[in-house]
């Protein structure tokens, strides 16, 4: 495991947060929503929760600031984001980083849990996943999750062909309110975030050991009904929508 410091890894999270704003200008609105969820259907005062696709941490290290009594098991396929969250978290209680591919069958065994998860929970990452993997997935996740657990998918998931003349007025929507927020600067994108951080030499080896070892499948499920639809098969019971801001959506599922 390379080491970093953690100032700049302090640093490098900052900008990641600032970065991932510009696409989701909510996403502290919709991580409070995520742990309120968590609370409320936790039943217990030190949930199991998993972080699917947790990136540097953001959303894991929230939710033990709001339940520090909880423990968080983070999961992401990327090195190098891994690495950011392990340093600044290094030491904290309750926070596992494990790396593991969620499109693998076989990927939930591999977490040796000794409890069954109360709640798992997941941010602008199962769009990544196409279709046919997403069912891998959840049919993994549904077996890691406690009777009555929860699952919480944070992303931008859109409506359908089926509602066509809705899926444009999402569309509008979106398209508005973006020009409306766009003021002064653009912000950094997600592709200048990872240049930058890829001409910094602290980085250099996890970046090289980042481009050999993930594979991107780009943005292969952005529709609510792939979501829905996979969340059923692996036998989720009730699945909807339980917060919302345009596409902006917590699609939420709960096991019988
Ligand atoms: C845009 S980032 C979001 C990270 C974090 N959840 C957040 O909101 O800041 C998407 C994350 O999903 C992860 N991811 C995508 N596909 C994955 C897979 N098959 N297995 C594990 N992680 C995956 C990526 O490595 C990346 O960290």
């Amino acid at each position: 495991m390379t080491l970093i410091g953690r100032e700049s890894a302090d640093e490098w999270i900052a900008r990641w947060d600032v970065q991932q704003e510009g696409y989701v200008p909510d996403r502290e609105e919709r991580f409070t929503a995520m742990i309120d969820a968590v609370e409320a259907a936790a039943g217990r005062p030190d949930p199991l929760v998993l972080d699917l696709g947790c990136g540097p941490g953001s959303l894991a290290g929230r939710i033990l600031d709001r339940l520090p009594a909880a423990t968080v098991i983070a999961i992401d396929a990327d090195p190098l984001l891994m690495s950011l969250g392990r340093a600044v978290h290094a030491g904290r209680a309750g926070l596992t980083f494990t790396e593991l591919d969620l499109r693998e069958p076989g990927w939930a065994a591999r977490l040796r849990l000794d409890r069954q998860a109360d709640a798992a929970v997941s941010t602008t990452a199962l769009h990544w996943i196409s279709a046919e993997n997403l069912r891998v997935t959840y049919a993994e996740l549904a077996r890691v999750l406690r009777p009555g657990g929860l699952f919480l998918n944070g992303d931008n998931l859109s409506v359908d062909d089926s509602a066509p003349r809705l899926a444009r007025l999402e569309v509008a929507l979106r398209e508005r309110e973006g020009a409306r927020r766009r003021t002064g600067d653009r912000p950094e994108d997600w592709r200048e975030w990872w240049e930058a951080i890829a001409a910094d030499p602290e980085f250099a080896s996890l970046h090289e050991l980042r481009e050999e070892s993930v594979a991107h499948d780009g943005s292969e499920s952005r529709l609510l009904s792939t979501h829905a639809a996979a969340l059923r098969r692996a036998g989720f019971a009730e699945v909807g929508t339980l917060w919302q801001r345009g596409d902006n959506r917590l699609l939420a599922a709960l096991l019988p």
